[in-house]
C-alpha cells in the first residue's frame, strides 16, 4: 500500500493499486447504487473523487460520512468514467477518522461570504478561497527568499522587541511586564519603568529597518522577512495590526539601484506564481477577480514606470479627476492618487520617488535642492502603495542635523549614528508589505482575508 496526497494521484500518470489517501470530505453525493465522495486533503485546489457502492462493505463504513468529516481511503486508482477528472479511487476499505455533526458543521457547499468565514477563520482553511489564498502565499514566501539568495543577499532576523521607533509615526505596540500601566502609576514613581522587564520603555517593532542597516553593513547585502506591527487605528482593507515585512538592505546601491530591485523582486514573484500556482490563480481570476491573469501577466513581463513625486503631482492635478482629497506638493498621497496612477495613468505598477522631506522619515537621504528626500514608494494596481524605500542618509552632519530638526534626542540614535561614523557607505533599502503582495497576486480586496488569523483593531479572536 503506497501513500499519495490528491495532488500526486491526480497528477500519476498511470493507474495505481492499493494507495490509500486521507483528508477532508467536501461533498458527498448518494447516488444509485453508489457513493461519489470528493476527498481534498489540501495538497491542491483539486479533490479527489472516491467511489463506495452500496451494499459494499466500503459503503457501509461511509456509513454517515457528510461534508467535514477527515476518513482514510484505500482502494485502487482507476481512470475515472465520468466528466471533469482523469482518476478516482474504487475504495477497497474506508476509515472515518473524525466525524463532523451535520447540525454543527458551518461550512457547507454553497458559497459563504467573507465576512461570515472570517468569524470562522480556524475552519476557513478548508475552503477553496482560503486554501488557495494560503498555497499562494506559501509559494509567494518561497519565491522571496529564493530571489534574494541568487542575488547575495543573506536572510538576517532583527528582533522584534525593540526600543526604538524606526518609522517615528508613533504607532507602537508597548510591551511590558508591570501588572498595570497607566498614566496614574506613572506619575506615582520616580521612575515608573526601572521596575519594568527592561528598565526602560520596549515596543513591539514596526520595521526591522534600523537594525538591517547594521547588518548590512558587514554583510554588504541582507534582507529580513518578519512580523511587523503597527497600533494604526485605521480600518481600511489594506491596514493590519500585525503583517509580515520583507526588508532588504544593501550597501552601495543608490536610490537607482534600490528602485530596480523593487521592481526585480514584483516581477520574480509574479512569475512565481504563474508557474506554481496555476490552478489557484485560475479560481481566483475566475470568482475573485477576473481581471487577475491580465494583471499577473503584466507584472511578470510587464513594463515598471518611474515617475518623481512633483511630476506626480502634477499629474493628478491636471487629470481632471475629482478626488476627495486635492493633491498638492508637500502632502503625502493618498490611496485615490495611487490608485489613479498606477490604474488609469500608467495602466501598470510605477514607482513615484523624491518626495518633500516633510513627509517622510527622518532617516532618508536629503537630495540637493534642499526639500525632497531619496525615497520611492512602488504602487500597484488595486493596491496602491505595495512597497515604500530610501536611499539612506549616510552622512554623519546631515543625520543629526536632520534628528535636531526634528526634535529628536540624537542620545537615542547612538548606535545608528556610529553606522555613520565608522566606515559609513552609501546604502538603501525598502519594505515590501507582505500581505498587500498576496493581495495583489490573488486579487483578494481585503487585507484579512490573505491573513490566516488577521489582527485588526477590535478583533483578536484566535
Ligand atoms: O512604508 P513603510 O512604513 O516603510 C517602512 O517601514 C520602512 N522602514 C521600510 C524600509 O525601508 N526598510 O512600510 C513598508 C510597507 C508598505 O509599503 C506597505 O506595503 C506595508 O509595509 N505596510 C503595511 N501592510 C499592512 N498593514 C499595515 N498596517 C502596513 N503598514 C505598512
Ligand atoms: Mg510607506
Amino acid at each position: 500500500m503506497k501513500d499519495m496526497r490528491v495532488v500526486e494521484a491526480l497528477a500519476t500518470p498511470n493507474a495505481a493499486a492499493d494507495i490509500r489517501v486521507r483528508g477532508w470530505v467536501r461533498t458527498r453525493r448518494d447516488a444509485k447504487d453508489i457513493a461519489f465522495v470528493e476527498l481534498n486533503d489540501g495538497s491542491c485546489l483539486a479533490n479527489l473523487q472516491i467511489l463506495a457502492e452500496e451494499g459494499s462493505p466500503v459503503f457501509a463504513a461511509l456509513a454517515g460520512a457528510q461534508t467535514g468529516y477527515a476518513l482514510e481511503a484505500v482502494g485502487d486508482l482507476v481512470e475515472s468514467p465520468g466528466q471533469g477528472q482523469r482518476w478516482e479511487l474504487k475504495a477497497r476499505e474506508i476509515h472515518i477518522l473524525g466525524a463532523a455533526d451535520q447540525s454543527l458543521y458551518p461550512l457547507q457547499k454553497k458559497r459563504h461570504s467573507d465576512e461570515f468565514l472570517r468569524g470562522i477563520a480556524h475552519l476557513r482553511p478548508r475552503t477553496n478561497k482560503y486554501g488557495a489564498a494560503f498555497r499562494v502565499r506559501s509559494e509567494a514566501a518561497f519565491a522571496i527568499h529564493s530571489f534574494f539568495r541568487t542575488r547575495g543577499f543573506y536572510y538576517v532576523h532583527t528582533p522584534i522587541l525593540t526600543g526604538a521607533d524606526c518609522e517615528g509615526a508613533g504607532e507602537m505596540f508597548r510591551v511590558t511586564t508591570l501588572p498595570i500601566w497607566n498614566e496614574t502609576t506613572r506619575s506615582n514613581e520616580e521612575d515608573p519603568l526601572a521596575g519594568d522587564f527592561f528598565g526602560r520603555e520596549c515596543n513591539l517593532t514596526v520595521s526591522g529597518q534600523l537594525e538591517a542597516e547594521a547588518l548590512a553593513m558587514g554583510l554588504g547585502r541582507v534582507y529580513t522577512f518578519g512580523p511587523t506591527f503597527r497600533a494604526e487605528n485605521s480600518n481600511t482593507p489594506r491596514h493590519a495590526a500585525e503583517f509580515w515585512m520583507i526588508e532588504p538592505e544593501a550597501s552601495f546601491f543608490d536610490l537607482t539601484d534600490n528602485m530596480a530591485l523593487a521592481e526585480d523582486l514584483v516581477r520574480h514573484v509574479s512569475r512565481h506564481a504563474l508557474e506554481h500556482c496555476a490552478a489557484d490563480l485560475d479560481l481566483f481570476n475566475r470568482f475573485v477577480d477576473n481581471g487577475l491573469m491580465d494583471r499577473l501577466r503584466s507584472l511578470a513581463e510587464g513594463t515598471y514606470q518611474r515617475v518623481s513625486y512633483g511630476d506626480a503631482i502634477e499629474i493628478l492635478a491636471k487629470s481632471g479627476r475629482k478626488f476627495e482629497f486635492t493633491a498638492v506638493f508637500g502632502q503625502d498621497l493618498q490611496t485615490e492618487h495611487e490608485r489613479f496612477l498606477a490604474e488609469e495613468y500608467f495602466c501598470g505598477p510605477v514607482t513615484v520617488f523624491n518626495y518633500p522631506k516633510e513627509i517622510k522619515a527622518f532617516y532618508m537621504r536629503a537630495n540637493d535642492d534642499g526639500r525632497t528626500v531619496a525615497a520611492m514608494d512602488l504602487l500597484a494596481p488595486k493596491i496602491g502603495e505595495l512597497i515604500g524605500g530610501s536611499q539612506r542618509e549616510e552622512r554623519l552632519g546631515r543625520l543629526e542635523q536632520r534628528l535636531a530638526e526634528l526634535g529628536r534626542d540624537i542620545k537615542d540614535y547612538w548606535w545608528y549614528l556610529d553606522l555613520r561614523r565608522f566606515g559609513s557607505v552609501p546604502h538603501s533599502g525598502f519594505g515590501l508589505g507582505f500581505e498587500r503582495l498576496i493581495m495583489l497576486l490573488t486579487g483578494i480586496g481585503n487585507i484579512r482575508d490573505v491573513l490566516p488569523f488577521p489582527r485588526t483593531p477590535k478583533n483578536l479572536e484566535f
